[in-house]
């Protein structure tokens, strides 16, 4: 799976020279396994719950890798140099997957199933659905570190898992779209 074409990463042209674009697409490598890693222990606790409960713990996941725009808006943003350390330093959600559930308490449950296995570390953890956004946002953020094993050994890279209830999706979908339309940032709302 080729995740950063060439028409991509022209965005970077004016920053990096071929090298540091050669270590930014190891980089994104390194995000994307870790991704896959999490989807697939989510998947693997959604297959043996459904047995147990007889119901699916999740409706769907979606996972994405935040674009070289995105990477680029957020750094200046946030006022950092730009370079490739400070993308691996500086980014936690450069890989992300989204989990919407059917219930809060199956999103307690995943978390604490996930925290419980012995090679995944927890980094950081926002509870939107027991303290919301002044805004009415509700969702559980919660950034793991899983190793990815290379040649050099295991490289522990951060993912950002946003879980919500379906009805905290569809509030966050229309917050989204009516921000955009108005053209308001996030903390005006
Ligand atoms: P970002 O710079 O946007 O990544 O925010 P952050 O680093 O302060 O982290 P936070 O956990 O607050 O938000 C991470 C992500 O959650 C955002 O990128 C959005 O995808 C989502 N999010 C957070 N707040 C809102 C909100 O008020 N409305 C909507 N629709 N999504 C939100
Ligand atoms: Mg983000």
């Amino acid at each position: 799976m080729e995740i950063m074409d060439e028409y991509k990463l022209e965005v970077f042209k004016d920053y990096f020279d071929s090298g540091e674009i050669r270590k930014f697409r190891e980089l994104m490598m390194y995000y994307e396994c870790a991704m896959l890693e999490v989807k697939t222990k989510l998947d693997v606790l959604n297959k043996e719950l459904a047995l147990k409960k007889s119901r699916n713990p999740f409706e769907s996941i979606k996972c994405r890798i935040k674009t070289p725009e995105s990477i680029v808006e957020k750094l200046a943003r946030r006022g950092i140099e730009f370079s490739v350390d400070n993308i691996e330093k500086e980014l936690n959600d450069i890989a992300g997957i989204r989990v919407i559930c059917s219930f809060p308490d199956d999103i307690y449950e995943l978390i604490n199933y996930l925290l419980e296995q012995d090679d995944i570390r927890l980094i950081a953890i926002k509870d939107y659905i027991k303290n919301p956004k002044q805004n009415g946002y509700r969702s559980l953020h919660v950034i793991y570190a899983v190793p990815v094993f290379l040649s050099s050994g295991a490289h522990y890279t951060p993912v950002e898992v946003q879980f919500r209830t379906i009805a905290m999706d569809y509030w966050a979908s229309l917050e989204h779209a009516l921000r955009y339309k108005t053209d308001l940032p996030d903390d005006k709302h």
